[in-house]
């Protein structure tokens, strides 16, 4: 009977396996080829009794889609099978590239201000921020109401006086002098590098916090022309051999005599250009003779004991050696900027 070979047909075309491209065309050839399983079947529907045309016509047309829909998943599977089976990534390829960030360039200078005098001798010594009056000022030679106390803006902590010592952000780091000072005697060789504060408005020359590193040197017999050398040493390392320096006198409360020291200007060798304002010199620190009433305030014997100290900024030290020209991108962690300085790595 046709209508039961359709059934079997049917029952076989769901069990179909086939785990190559081949077997299923096999298949497919059994059922839908010209001398197919199909082609048989209609052959003999022809003859079918017209009563029983149309339940035979369902159950032709059942095996039909059974076989199509049979093939086609098979076919899906292999396709899915032959995904899997594809090479992996290539394990040994190299991987995305990370970009690692760069140094900021003031870490950069600090370093090598740090590495240029710890040659010499001196180790670093540190400070707190949040300081008191006694150090920053009283200290270091700045009498009480004296107008030398508004060379520099400070920001007071509110209500932070204590036993009538105001507390303060450290407006520089010559406070680290006082606070080595009352710990150890001479000989002392030490630089502060660090982080101080002051009530200015931000500009492209000014910024309410910015960076020093200050130098301090106590010894027996330490005289002036140390200070020179030394300074002229630091700044042929920082600057090239090339570089001249210039001291001018100037006036801090905590040295005698005080001197403001200017180099010979980098861009143009000391010839006169818009950076050095055509002078030929850019100022870079302020120095001196450690004054005989700070030694004594610190509890040092001036009469068996000399000193100098130097104080200096770093982002002005940094604008000089990478021509920067404005002080606010040192702190507004502009991507475009700090990427310049990757090769500083
Ligand atoms: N503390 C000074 C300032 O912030 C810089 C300075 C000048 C430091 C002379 C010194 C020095 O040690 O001797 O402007």
């Amino acid at each position: 009977m046709i209508k039961d070979s359709i059934k079997e047909y049917i029952e076989k075309a769901k069990k179909l396996s086939a785990s190559t491209k081949e077997e299923i065309e096999n298949a497919r050839i059994e059922f839908l080829g010209k001398k197919g399983v199909m082609n048989e079947l209609f052959a003999q529907f022809k003859t079918v009794p017209n009563e029983e045309r149309k339940e035979i016509g369902i159950l032709l047309n059942e095996l039909k889609t059974t076989v199509q829909e049979k093939i086609d998943s098979l076919k899906e599977a292999i396709a899915e099978k032959q995904e899997s089976m594809k090479p992996k990534e290539d394990l040994t390829k190299p991987s995305n590239i990370v970009s690692l960030g760069s140094i900021h360039p003031l870490t950069t200078v600090r370093n090598e201000i740090i590495d240029i005098f710890s040659r010499i001798g001196y180790t670093v010594a540190e400070g707190p921020e949040i300081e008191d009056d006694w150090h920053v000022f009283s200290a270091l030679n700045f009498p009480p109401e004296h107008p030398a106390r508004d060379m520099q803006d400070t920001f007071f902590v509110e209500n932070g006086r204590q036993d009538g010592n105001d507390v303060l952000l450290r407006t520089h780091t010559s406070s680290v002098q006082a606070r080595t000072m009352e710990k150890k005697q001479p000989p002392i060789r030490i630089i502060a590098p660090g982080r101080v504060f002051r009530n200015e408005a931000i500009s492209a020359r000014a910024h309410c916090i910015f960076h020093q590193v200050e130098g301090l040197y106590i010894d027996k017999g330490v005289s002036f022309a140390d200070l020179k050398q030394s300074l002229l040493y630091f700044v042929k390392e920082m600057f090239g051999e090339q570089t001249q320096i210039r001291l001018r006198p100037s006036y801090f409360p905590f040295t005698e005599p005080s001197a403001e020291m200017d180099i010979s200007c980098t861009i143009c060798q000391g010839e006169g250009c818009n950076i050095c304002k055509h002078t030929g010199w850019l100022e870079i620190l302020g120095c001196g003779m450690v004054d005989p009433n700070v030694l004594e305030a610190n509890g040092i014997d001036s009469k068996v004991y000399s000193g100098f100290a130097f104080g200096m900024g770093v982002e002005r030290i940094a604008m000089l050696k990478y021509d920067v020209k404005d002080l606010r991108q040192y702190f507004e962690n502009d991507i475009r900027f700090l990427n310049q300085f990757s090769s500083t790595f």
